[in-house]
C-alpha cells in the first residue's frame, strides 16, 4: 500500500517536473527569437519615418485597392471570395522568401496593397535595394523587389504581355516606367490609366489624307505591354469628324480599337500590342474640307464621349491636295 503511494507520488512528481521543465523550455523557446529580433513593423509604423513615400502611396490606387467603392461594390456582387480578394489586401508577398501567390490578410485589410505587402520580409526586416543594417527598419537587399515579378504576382495579364516585349528583353521593368518620376527618382504614386501624361506617352497617332480617304495609324511605341493595358472594361476608339467649308458637320464616325472584353479568360487580341500599329481607312465625304481625328480613351464603357480622355488629336485640311496640316484643335 505505502509502496504504491510512493511510486504514485514519484510518477506524479516526475510528471509535474517534466511539465514544469517543458513549460520553461517552451517559454524560453518563445522568448529567444523575440529577444534576437526587433518586433515586426506594422504598416502604420512606416508613416513615422517615411512621410514622403507614405504621401505618394496614399494617393495611389494601391492604397485604394481594398476600400475603393468600385472594388467593394464588385466584391458584394461576387460575394465573399477569398481568392478574389487576395490581391486587394495581401499578406506580405516576400514573407516566404520567394515571390508567393497573394494570400488574403486576416487583419488591416483597409490599407489594401500596402508597405508591408511589398516590403515585409520573414525576418522582420524590410526588402530594399541595398543592405542598411543600422537603419531602424533594417533594410535588406532583395533583388526580387525591383523585378517585374514583384508586380506580376498580381498584375498577371499585363506581366504576360510585358514578357514578350522588347522592354523585357532590354531589362526595362514595370518599376522603370511606373515608379520613376520624370527626373528618375523613385515614386510610389505608381500611376496608370488615370495619369493622362502617361496615357499620352505610350502611343502615337498619325492621320493623313489620300484622295478620298483618311488613313489613321495608332502605334504603341512606348508602352511595355498592350495598349490599353489590363482592365477588361477600358475602351479605346478613333473618332473622325468631317466638316464642310462653312464649318458644318457633314460626317461623323467612330472605330473601336478596343471594347469591353469578357471578365474572365480575357483575350489580349483586341488591343495594340507593344511595338505594333493599328490602321484604319475612313472614307471622306465629297463636301468635306476639314477633318478632326481624335483618339479617345474611356476608363469605363458607360462614360459619355465628352468624358473620354483625348489621348491624341489631329486636324487635317483637305484644301490643297493631300497636304495635311497637323495641329491641335480647341
Ligand atoms: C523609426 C524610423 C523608421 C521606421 C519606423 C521605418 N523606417 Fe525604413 N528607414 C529608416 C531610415 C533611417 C532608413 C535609412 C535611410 C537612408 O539611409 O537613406 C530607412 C530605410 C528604408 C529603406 C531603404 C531605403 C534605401 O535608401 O535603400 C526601405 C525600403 C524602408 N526603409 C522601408 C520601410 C518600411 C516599409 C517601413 C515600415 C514597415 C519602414 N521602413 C519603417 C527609418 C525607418
Ligand atoms: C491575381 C490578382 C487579382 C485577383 C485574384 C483579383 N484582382 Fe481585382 N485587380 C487586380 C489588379 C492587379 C487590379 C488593377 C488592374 C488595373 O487597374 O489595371 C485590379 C483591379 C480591380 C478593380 C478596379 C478596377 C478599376 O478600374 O478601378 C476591381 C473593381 C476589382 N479588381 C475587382 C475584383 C474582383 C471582383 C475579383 C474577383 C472576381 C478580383 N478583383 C480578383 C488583381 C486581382
Ligand atoms: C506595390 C509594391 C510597393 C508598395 C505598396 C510600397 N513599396 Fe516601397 N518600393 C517598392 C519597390 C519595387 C521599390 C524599389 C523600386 C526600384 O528600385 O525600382 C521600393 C522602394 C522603396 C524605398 C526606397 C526608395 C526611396 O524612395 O527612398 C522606400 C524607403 C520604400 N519603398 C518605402 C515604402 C513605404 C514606406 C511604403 C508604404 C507607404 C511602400 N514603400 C510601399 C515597392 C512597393
Ligand atoms: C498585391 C497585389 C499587387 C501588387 C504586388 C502590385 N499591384 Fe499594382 N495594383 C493592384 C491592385 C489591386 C490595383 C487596383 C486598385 C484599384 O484600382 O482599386 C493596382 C493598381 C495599379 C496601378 C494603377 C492602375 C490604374 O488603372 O490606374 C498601377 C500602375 C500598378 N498597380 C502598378 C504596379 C507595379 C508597377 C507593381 C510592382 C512594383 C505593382 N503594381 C504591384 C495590385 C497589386
Ligand atoms: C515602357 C514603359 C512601360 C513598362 C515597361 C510597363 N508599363 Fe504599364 N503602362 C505604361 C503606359 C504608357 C500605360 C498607359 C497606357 C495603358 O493603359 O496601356 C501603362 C498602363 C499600366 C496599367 C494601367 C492599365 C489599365 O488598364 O488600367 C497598369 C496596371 C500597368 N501599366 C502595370 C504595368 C506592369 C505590372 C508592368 C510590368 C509587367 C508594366 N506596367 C510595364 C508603360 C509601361
Amino acid at each position: 500500500m505505502t509502496r504504491r503511494i510512493v511510486i504514485l507520488r514519484l510518477v506524479l512528481g516526475c510528471a509535474a517536473a517534466a511539465i514544469f521543465v517543458g513549460l520553461l523550455l517552451a517559454g524560453r523557446h518563445g522568448e529567444n527569437p523575440r529577444a534576437a529580433q526587433p518586433t515586426r513593423l506594422a504598416n502604420q509604423d512606416c508613416l513615422r519615418c517615411h512621410a514622403q513615400v507614405w504621401k505618394e502611396w496614399s494617393g495611389s490606387r494601391h492604397a485604394e485597392a481594398w476600400r475603393s467603392e468600385v472594388v467593394q461594390a464588385s466584391f458584394r456582387h461576387f460575394g465573399f471570395d477569398r481568392k478574389c480578394e487576395s490581391c486587394h489586401a495581401p499578406e506580405p508577398l516576400l514573407a516566404a522568401g520567394i515571390m508567393s501567390d497573394p494570400v488574403l490578410r486576416s487583419v488591416g485589410r483597409e490599407s489594401g496593397v500596402d508597405c508591408t505587402s511589398c516590403h515585409a520580409l520573414a525576418d522582420a526586416r524590410v526588402a530594399a535595394s541595398r543592405d542598411l543594417p543600422e537603419a531602424p527598419c533594417r533594410p535588406r537587399r532583395e533583388p526580387l523587389l525591383a523585378d517585374s515579378q514583384a508586380c506580376g504576382v498580381c498584375h498577371a495579364a499585363i506581366y504576360r504581355d510585358w514578357q514578350s516585349t522588347r522592354y523585357a528583353a532590354e531589362g526595362k521593368t514595370c518599376q522603370g516606367c511606373h515608379m520613376r518620376t520624370a527626373s528618375g527618382k523613385i515614386t510610389h504614386a505608381c500611376t496608370g490609366s488615370r495619369d493622362t501624361a502617361l496615357l499620352r506617352s505610350g502611343v502615337r497617332m498619325r492621320a493623313r489624307l489620300e484622295r478620298d480617304s483618311l488613313w489613321v495609324a495608332v502605334t504603341n511605341h512606348r508602352t511595355g505591354h498592350n495598349y490599353p493595358g489590363e482592365r477588361h472594361h477600358r475602351v479605346l476608339l478613333v473618332e473622325v469628324m468631317q466638316y464642310d467649308a462653312a464649318g458644318e458637320l457633314v460626317a461623323g464616325e467612330q472605330a473601336q480599337i478596343k471594347g469591353v472584353t469578357p471578365f474572365r479568360g480575357e483575350s489580349s487580341a483586341e488591343r495594340i500590342r507593344s511595338g505594333q500599329t493599328w490602321r484604319r481607312q475612313f472614307v471622306l465625304a465629297p463636301e468635306a474640307s476639314r477633318a478632326r481625328v481624335r483618339l479617345l480613351y474611356k476608363l469605363f464603357p458607360w462614360l459619355p464621349d465628352r468624358e473620354a480622355f483625348a489621348v491624341a488629336e489631329q486636324v487635317l485640311e483637305r484644301a490643297s491636295d493631300e497636304q495635311p496640316q497637323t495641329g491641335t484643335a480647341p
